[in-house]
């Protein structure tokens, strides 16, 4: 065989052996490419899936506390909300796996994620509006105000421990919250610039209901807050503002929160 003739035929199987062996890592690589999708696939559903248990157990809950909330259901604008919030994006990585049991988690500096139970409550009994501008004292990991978010034209929450406010704000910003805005603050004089709002909602339990949280509700505004002494038996209360200022309060439920830190 000719010299030239041989060494053109070990090109074209050089060739061969190397167009076989790019085929080959193509396949690889797409089949590993369609396995991190379809595990990615998975993990999404399967949040999907706990969030969905999560909100059957705040359904049964509810039923069972129907006579001292006043209601028998929690409104299902509020379960949608739930269901789609993703609370494991709210929860530190040692508890991620807890993020969709009905309990609260802590969230660091000696404070906690609440309930989602009490999440739901709390949010149903403001009765949020599609127009409404709603305040948060106690923003804390940002849960609660993602599920206001999803109710509210504007949600407004202000938080009192620098590093948890920080990294509120960046998760809602980065999860793309964008009618919420956040604020490192006392909550317990309000947020005068941005009232009067529709509701307001207070997620640590204060001695009293603050005064400026009240002056800053507008008329027919409604606000959830628990009182009680710190680390003692403290109530869910509801206050509701007339047409004619008039201030009617409601003890719902016992419950336990972080206190109402700050000067007051
Ligand atoms: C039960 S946690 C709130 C949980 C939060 N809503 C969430 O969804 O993660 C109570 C929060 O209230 C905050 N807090 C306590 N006193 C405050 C005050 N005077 N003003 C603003 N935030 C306060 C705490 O630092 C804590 O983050």
């Amino acid at each position: 065989m000719a010299p030239s003739r041989h060494i053109a035929r070990a090109v074209r199987s050089k060739g061969f052996r190397a167009g076989r062996r790019l085929i080959t890592t193509a396949i690889a690589i797409m089949s590993v490419l369609a396995a991190l999708a379809v595990s990615a696939a998975a993990v999404e559903s399967d949040d999907a899936v706990e969030r969905a248990a999560m909100v059957r157990t705040i359904i049964s809950y509810a039923a069972q506390v129907s006579s001292a909330i006043g209601r028998d259901r929690i409104a299902p604008g509020v379960l949608e909300a739930m269901s789609i919030v993703p609370r494991h994006e709210f929860v530190p990585e040692d508890v991620r796996r807890q993020a969709y049991a009905d309990r609260p988690l802590p969230i660091g500096y000696g404070q906690t994620i609440s309930q989602p139970f009490i999440v739901a409550l709390m949010t149903d009994l403001l009765q949020v509006g599609p127009n409404d501008v709603v305040l948060e004292i106690g923003t804390g990991s940002g849960y609660q105000a993602a599920v206001l978010a999803r109710l509210a034209r504007e949600v407004h929450t202000i938080e009192i421990v620098p590093g948890l406010a920080d990294a509120a704000a960046q998760r809602l910003e980065r999860l793309g919250y964008v009618n919420v805005a956040t604020r490192l603050g006392d909550g317990y004089y309000g947020w005068q610039e941005a009232a009067p709002f529709d509701g307001i909602i207070v997620t640590a339990a204060a001695s009293q209901i603050p005064p400026p949280l009240i002056q800053q509700l507008k008329p027919g505004g409604r606000m959830v807050i628990p009182v009680g002494a710190p680390f003692a038996l403290q109530h869910l209360v509801l206050v509701e503002v007339d047409g004619e200022r008039k201030i009617r309060t409601r003890q719902l439920l016992p419950v336990q929160f972080v206190p109402l830190a700050g000067r007051n």
